[in-house]
């Protein structure tokens, strides 16, 4: 039997988690826990690298994250959870691999510079989040992953990933980091409710999957649509349209999705039946997870107990890798003597 592959994916705790992540990353986690060896870090120190004043919401949303991780079905049997700031043989990578990243590339990188232009840093920009690629890498290599599922924003830290890890093996003369790759999914972009280009937190577009059955009526019924569909009758446009883009992403009947898209291209259809349709749909798709959700809010010592399990396992592999490292640097002094 030959071993399974590793996958290493992970999130910032800066609040419970969305529709865009689940359709982003969640579904197909929950899909690949059974033929890979998956670990999912918890990066809260990541989050505080623009989250320095503010450590408490960080600190706070690393429960709600584990238990929506149950919520969506992840199993701690297959899953190993593990919480980065519990880790230190990734903020010793970061260090060594700081050393062979420049400045200038960190500031090529596209979504660090999307992310700066975006958060209005400018001169206060900290120094951890502009390295925070680094500690990205740190991450992923610190599991040997081979297979990194994300969305395409985070394809840049991959692509960082691998220039470190080439650079390192080179300069041992041996593969001893591994190089990753990216495992996209289907939908791994969703716009916010409002059509602006991704939903998340920090713009408030966003349909958390605690979401109550209101709130996601709400956010439905403002969805944006085609602004130019004024009449039932008019022919109206799916390009830019969310409540089709949500459809084509949640909606388990597509040929009914390519249906209602014909009819409502033709002219006929209107927005609110639309949006009744995608209503009814995303309300019995959260339902379960909302309640699994709740249930696991109630015995936080359990989602705890079950974080630290993992992260005991993820210190003893990422451990590993960072001797390997620091012995082919020859930095093991003392065993070498
Ligand atoms: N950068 C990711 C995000 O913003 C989180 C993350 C941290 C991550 N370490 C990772 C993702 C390693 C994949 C692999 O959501």
């Amino acid at each position: 039997m030959s071993a399974k592959p590793v996958i290493l994916t992970g999130d910032r705790p800066t609040g419970r988690l969305h529709l865009g992540h689940y359709v982003g990353s969640l579904m197909q986690r929950v899909q690949m826990q059974d033929d890979y060896r998956q670990y999912i870090l918890i990066a809260d120190l990541q989050a505080l690298t623009d989250n320095g004043h503010n450590p408490d919401k960080v600190t706070q949303s690393v429960l709600e994250v584990m238990a929506d991780y149950l919520a969506v079905g992840l199993d701690p049997e297959k899953t190993t959870f593990c919480l980065q700031s519990e880790l230190p043989a990734l903020p010793e990578l970061t260090m060594y691999y700081m050393n062979w990243v420049t400045i200038s590339r960190l500031e090529r990188n596209p979504t660090v510079k999307a992310e700066i232009k975006q958060k209005g840093f400018e001169r206060s920009l900290p120094a951890g989040f502009l390295t925070y690629p680094v500690s990205q890498a740190a991450d992923i290599t610190a599991f040997r992953a081979e297979y990194v599922p994300v969305g395409d924003d985070q394809l840049p830290m991959l692509e960082q990933t691998n220039e470190i890890v080439r650079k390192f093996n080179s300069l041992a003369g041996r593969d001893v980091l591994t190089e990753c790759k990216p495992v996209l999914s289907k939908v791994s972009r969703l716009p916010g409710a409002d059509g602006s280009a991704k939903m998340s937190k920090s713009l408030g577009n966003a349909i958390q999957l605690a979401a109550s059955a209101d709130e996601i009526k709400q956010s439905v019924m403002s969805m944006y649509t085609d602004p130019e569909h004024l009449r039932v009758e008019d022919p109206g446009k799916i390009e830019g349209n969310v409540v089709f883009t949500y459809l084509d992403a949640f909606h388990p009947d597509q040929d009914y999705v390519a249906e209602l898209k014909a009819h409502y291209q033709r002219g006929g259809l209107g927005d609110m039946k639309c949006k009744r349709i995608l209503n009814d749909c995303l309300q019995t798709m959260l339902e379960p997870i909302r309640a699994r959700r709740e249930e696991a809010m109630q015995d936080p010592a359990h989602l705890m107990a079950i974080l630290k399990q993992g992260t005991e396992k993820a210190r003893e592999v990422s451990g590993n890798v960072l001797a390997d490292v620091k012995k082919a640097m020859g930095l093991d002094y003392f065993s070498k003597f």
